[in-house]
């Protein structure tokens, strides 16, 4: 009898314990973005299926079915297009293909500028070369002499504008030159750095370290290591670096399995912060305000003009708001990842910027004037990497690098610099001049009648496509050649330095215009009515399949498609 009350108590008790369970892991399933983007163990399986194809040349101008009239008006455009890239990129083409072939990192930049369908047409006939020389104003010089107006940011460190961090590198160096590359001490410029990031922060401490990858890991760690939990969550399509988890997607050869990876601005997502036990961080890139829930928009994964960008201040600032309530509720780390956005939406960052302040802050990119940095700034009770209770206890993370005399150096003149009446000015209005620039092209844009817009946070600009198209890639290749350097994501991502006059955006709204009307004019965007994004989709899955096939085995093949 007392066995059957014990055996019915135990097994109430399980299965109370087992739908608990289940309710905590379907609120983590309601909390992911549905697209393969939200699904990072399903995207590596798709990525792992996806087989290489491409196609051969006449389907290369036809892949939408386009009559044989526009194909060869795509032709024409085309190998005008090679034409001019032959005459002009010589040098930096050829300093390139003397390389390309021992460098890993252009090999794989240089395959996935486009959907892989079309990239070796591409690359054969496309040279632009990987190689410049110099940079002044708002231009980088090729070896062959052609300026660019740069639009690549320099991943983002080009906030003030390239002879600013020639500056701050001089004088920097000029500072720290009598030390030199001692390693371990501390320059005494790095006691200024300190305070002013601590001020600029609104934190307590920082810790210096070579790159934004590891500035976020170390902020990971450290709050795993004060919380006791095991979970970072991070939000779908925000990029933190390469480290592998978060990066727990394609990309990454293992799975993450300490990452989740939540829905940006839904509800769910705050009632899985609220109800599991194993949460210890949640990383936030502000970046993602400007295309939340999506990875950034690169052209090789353009294959249709799905692309969408869509910034709401407001929106974001509620949400960020809801994340800071929660976390504080609930005892999890809140960490800024403002490598990107650091310094270029607001001096003092997103923080700012929203209005929200958070437990820790990586920067990155720009604040160390030019040269290789990663900082984490946050509140004492997190950063500390040793217990006062337990001394072998400690979360370890050091750097040979880490706070390096010249690095410093550069900091100190970035950091004071900040401080200047110009750059105070250029932060008053930001918004202003560049949501008026971006509205200026827009406008340009639809007078000329052309299927592009612009949607831009803050000097973070990304192209839209308005009419279904599987050839939109080909638009940075018109850029290009006006005289427009874009980095390797291409249109996905154009980012300006402040120190763009109005005449200089000016001359660069005409040039993106002026290629977009080319564009037009060689056909690219000719379309069946009939054709939706969808369709594309579905075209493009057809193939794959296709190509699967080709395979008896189903591996991977190398068919062309014609
Ligand atoms: C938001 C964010 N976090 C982290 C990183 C990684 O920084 P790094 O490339 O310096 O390692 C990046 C780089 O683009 C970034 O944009």
């Amino acid at each position: 009898m007392l066995n059957d009350i014990t055996f019915c108590i135990v097994g109430a008790a399980a299965l109370v314990w087992l739908l608990q369970r289940l309710r905590v892991r379907l609120q983590l399933s309601r909390a992911k973005h549905r697209s393969l983007t939200g699904h990072s163990k399903m995207a590596r399986r798709f990525a792992r299926l996806v087989p290489f194809y491409e196609y051969d040349e006449a389907r290369f101008f036809s892949a939408d079915a386009a009559p044989g009239a526009v194909a060869a008006r795509r032709r024409a455009g085309f190998m005008r297009l090679a034409a001019y890239f032959a005459e002009h990129f010589v040098k930096s083409a050829a300093a390139t293909a003397g390389i390309v072939d021992a460098v890993s990192d252009l090999q794989f930049t240089s395959r996935y500028r486009v959907p892989f369908q079309f990239s070796r047409f591409v690359r054969e006939h496309l040279k632009a070369g990987a190689f410049v020389e110099a940079s002044s104003g708002v231009s980088i010089t090729d070896l062959d002499g052609n300026r660019f107006y740069d639009l690549t940011g320099s991943y983002g460190v080009n906030v003030f504008g390239y002879d600013f961090y020639k500056e701050c590198i001089e004088r920097g160096s000029a500072r720290v030159r009598d030390l030199g590359p001692v390693l371990g001490a501390y320059h005494p410029v790095t006691a200024a750095n300190v305070r002013r990031l601590l001020e600029i922060s609104g934190l307590d401490e920082v810790s210096f370290h070579m790159s934004g990858t590891e500035a976020v890991m170390q902020a990971v760690q450290l709050a795993r290591y004060h919380t006791r939990r095991s979970h970072l969550v991070r939000f779908c399509g925000a990029y933190h670096g390469w480290w592998g988890d978060v990066q727990p997607g394609v990309g990454n050869p293992l799975p993450a399995r300490n990452t989740y990876t939540l829905q940006e601005l839904d509800p769910a997502s705050l009632t899985v912060l609220r109800n599991r036990k194993d949460i210890a961080c949640v990383l936030v890139n502000p970046l993602q305000a400007l295309h939340p829930n999506a990875a950034a928009p690169g052209d090789s994964t353009l294959v249709d003009s799905g692309r969408s960008a869509h910034f709401d201040r407001a929106a974001y600032t509620r949400w960020l708001m809801q994340l800071r309530a929660v976390c504080s509720e609930r005892g999890i780390v809140l960490i800024f990842d403002e490598v990107f956005v650091g310094f270029r939406l607001a001096r003092g960052g997103a923080q700012e910027y929203f209005g929200v302040r958070a437990d820790m802050v990586t920067y990155g990119k720009t604040v160390a004037g030019g040269l290789p940095i990663g900082v984490l700034c946050g509140r004492r009770p997190y950063m500390r990497r040793f217990r006062e209770d337990r001394p072998a206890d400690v979360c370890f993370a050091r750097g040979t690098f880490n706070s390096h005399p010249y690095v410093m150096g550069a900091m100190f003149e970035f950091l004071e610099r900040l401080d200047g009446e110009t750059i105070r000015e250029t932060y008053r209005n930001l918004d202003a001049v560049w949501d008026g620039r971006a509205q200026l092209l827009n406008s340009k844009l639809a007078a000329a009648d052309v299927p592009v817009r612009v949607v831009n946070l803050s000097s973070i600009w990304t192209i839209r496509y308005l009419e279904p198209s599987c050839y939109n890639w080909m638009f940075q290749y018109y850029l290009r050649a006006a005289g427009l350097a874009l980095s390797w994501v291409g249109t996905g991502r154009l980012i300006f330095s402040l120190n763009y006059t109005d005449a200089d955006f000016g001359r660069v709204a005409d040039l993106i215009v002026s290629a977009a009307r080319a564009m037009q004019g060689d056909g690219w965007w000719w379309a069946d009515p009939q054709l939706t994004n969808k369709a594309i989709k579905r075209r493009v899955l057809k193939e794959m399949f296709q190509a699967r096939s080709f395979s008896p085995l189903g591996s991977i093949s190398s068919p062309r498609i014609k």
